[in-house]
């Protein structure tokens, strides 16, 4: 059986790595390696336990550093696992410090690499993201894309070869999660919100957070909603609210993050999201709530198209705005696959690998 190393470090990779190791389970033989970029552990391990995840072979502990400092240092500390694990493959998600030096680690060491997420670009290169994705494209041998977008995204900077279109391993999880939902006890008593009568934000991108002026327009605009908001908060955010001293109107509940199953059933019942994240604008999308997006630019350009997402910046009066006026009810195209993008990545690795 083949050996395929999966790398993770980030929260969202334990979520579209659980999806595609059940794919591969009995097919290969997968070795998780956490690099330990998120460690807290409701970003990390509580996270792999709520999703009933395999738990990561190896975790190299690599916590918040500088960027340098930190995809270094976990360049450093693979290269010594792979060339113990000695995969036939390499296998890295989305667009973190911890996918780059995954990718990288592959390309010196000449093992094939898979990018999962691969051609999503902002445009941006001030996004220490967009840098991400567009190395680690550029040293992928298959390049396993969501969307027509990002295929065309690849094809304008000359990728055109190991690229395959298998729909959104995020949309795989969120079935998954769902179900998990109906399985569970609703938290929303405890939040003590109603469904539809309620916003949910979340903040994390660097561009938001280390940016006080911009991190208090955020915080005043959500203020400013006529409905209650939950605002679990990534530990970066609390961080920048903390040191810059900023404070809340009494509608936002700043709560701790919560978990992949809890997230989901928040998000579901929400009349409208209100967010900095990637996957939470396509989950959105997904489960049929408006987005109003806390940036310039989207790599999901496709959920804007279809007219469910706005991008709205840091616009307190725009942002407001929109939560009082704007309720999209056009058609929701499917857009990211058929659920089964796990499956169908496991099958491209197996022919290619056989
Ligand atoms: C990272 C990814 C981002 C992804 C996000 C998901 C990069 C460049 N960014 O952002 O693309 O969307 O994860 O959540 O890889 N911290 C903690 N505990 C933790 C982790 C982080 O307190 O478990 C705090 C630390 O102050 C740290 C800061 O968050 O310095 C930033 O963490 P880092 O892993 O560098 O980036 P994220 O903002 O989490």
């Amino acid at each position: 059986m083949k050996t395929i190393a999966s790398i993770v470090g980030a929260r969202p990779q334990f979520i579209k790595a659980f999806v595609t190791s059940r794919a591969l389970e009995g097919k290969f033989n997968e070795v998780v390696i956490h690099t330990g970029q998120h460690y807290d552990p409701e970003m990390s391990d509580e996270v792999i336990d709520q999703l009933g995840m395999k738990l990561p072979d190896v975790n190299l502990g690599i916590g918040s550093r500088s960027h340098g400092n930190q995809t270094g240092t976990m360049l450093i500390e693979l290269e010594k696992t792979i060339s113990e694990v000695k995969p036939d493959c390499i296998l890295v998600y989305g667009d973190t410090n911890s996918t780059l030096a995954g990718a990288l680690v592959a390309a010196k060491a000449g093992i094939p690499l898979a990018h999962v997420e691969a051609g999503l670009r902002s445009f941006n290169r001030a996004m220490p993201e967009e840098v991400n994705r567009v190395l680690t494209d550029h040293v992928s041998d298959m390049l396993f894309c969501p969307t027509d977008a990002a295929i065309e995204n690849l094809k304008k900077e000359g990728i055109t070869k190991g690229v395959h279109r298998v729909g959104d391993v995020m949309y795989d999880a969120l079935l998954h999660n769902q179900w998990m939902v109906s399985q569970s006890t609703s938290i929303l008593p405890d939040l003590q919100v109603e469904k539809g009568k309620y916003a949910l934000a979340t903040v994390h991108r660097a561009g938001n957070t280390d940016n006080a002026t911009r991190l208090k327009s955020i915080l005043d605009a959500l203020g400013s909603l006529s409905m209650p908001v939950i605002f679990p908060v990534h530990p970066r955010t609390r961080f920048f609210i903390n040191q810059a001293g900023l404070s809340v109107n009494s509608n936002v509940s700043l709560i701790k993050p919560i978990g992949p199953i809890g997230i989901v059933e928040l998000l579901e019942h929400a009349n409208c999201l209100l967010t900095d994240s990637g996957g939470m604008q396509k989950e959105a999308y997904l489960l049929g709530v408006r987005c109003i997006t806390l940036r310039e630019e989207t790599e999901w350009v496709e959920t804007v198209e279809a007219g469910w997402n706005k991008l709205a910046g840091v616009d307190a009066g725009l942002i407001r705005k929109l939560f009082e006026t704007w309720h999209p009810t056009g058609e929701r195209p499917a857009l990211y696959g058929d659920g089964h993008a796990a499956e169908q990545i496991c099958a491209i690795l197996q022919n290619a690998l056989a």
